[in-house]
């Protein structure tokens, strides 16, 4: 997050994602949600970490979980530690508490005072993540951190290629899919939103990733600029029930370059 008091059009992108998630779960006491997308390498990281800093900088109680098993990256992001995690709460060899690790916000939005953001990482490498995920114990973990969060955001696997996810989807109030604008089929979306559904997986909406302006003819419609700001080289849509919102989104945000600060 370049030091500015103007934020990026990334940072405008994803407090409307925010504030749409808000609407979304205004019914649900200590909801979890699933942050997933069709295929691997959409944006699914990137979308969860800025998210979670952006609800702890809105005064909410966070818990961030890396919950792809197969493909860790958010400590990286977070400059966390993987040691142990979500593996060895688990598999019973580590207490949760000993596995949370609590995340100093980014300076151009720490020091407002909340209860803040914590991170659970995979932990090591698991032979079987399905299996492991598919059990009583997850969602008995996802029920403690509820207990302890206001919101549980989950970076998860990719829908199509496995069903880490769609186990997972079970557990939680509802899922985001991302979606990388140009790359993805609208029918990969639509097969794992339809997966996510039959699924008993509620859809809170769809982050189009990596958005720029002239996508809009690819058919990715959308509602309305935001002001009047020169287009972005990428972007993001944020869509929700009952419509969407555009927004321009990352620029040269670091965040969105591939460093190894979401922010
Ligand atoms: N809005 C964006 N603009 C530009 N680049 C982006 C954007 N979002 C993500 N990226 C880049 O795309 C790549 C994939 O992002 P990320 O790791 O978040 O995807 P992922 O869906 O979590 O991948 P995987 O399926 O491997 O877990 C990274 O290099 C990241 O920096
Ligand atoms: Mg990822």
């Amino acid at each position: 997050m370049p030091s500015r008091e103007q934020p990026t059009a990334f940072e405008e992108s994803i407090r409307i994602l925010r504030s749409n998630l808000d609407v979304a779960l205004a019914d649900i006491r200590q909801p979890s949600v699933v942050v997933t997308s069709a295929n691997p390498n959409e944006g699914k990281t990137v979308i969860s970490s800025n998210l979670a800093i952006s609800l702890a900088a809105a005064r909410q109680r966070v818990v961030l979980v890396d919950m792809d098993l197969r493909h860790p990256n958010l400590h990286r992001l977070l400059g966390a530690q993987n040691q142990f995690g979500v593996a060895e709460v688990l598999l019973g060899q580590r207490p949760l508490e000993d596995a949370l690790q609590y995340i100093e916000l980014p300076p151009q939005v720490a020091g407002r005072e909340g209860p803040g953001l914590y991170f659970l990482g995979t932990g090591a490498q698991v032979s079987n993540p399905t299996e492991l995920l598919d059990s009583g114990r997850t969602a008995r973990l996802l029920q403690r951190l509820a207990e302890q969060a206001d919101v549980v955001l989950l970076d998860t696997p990719p829908v199509l290629p496995v069903a880490d996810t769609l186990v997972l989807g079970r557990m939680a109030a509802g899922a985001i899919i991302v979606t990388e604008a140009r790359r993805t089929a609208i029918t990969a979306v639509q097969k794992a939103k339809e997966l996510l559904i039959r699924n008993q997986t509620r859809l809170l909406g769809v982050v189009v990733n990596k958005f720029q302006p002239r996508d809009a003819d690819y058919g990715y419609g959308y509602g309305y600029g935001y002001g009047d700001r020169r287009p972005p080289s990428d972007d993001i849509i944020v869509e929700h029930e009952g419509g969407h919102i555009h927004s321009n989104g990352a620029d040269s945000d670091p965040a969105v370059e591939g460093t190894d600060h979401p922010l």
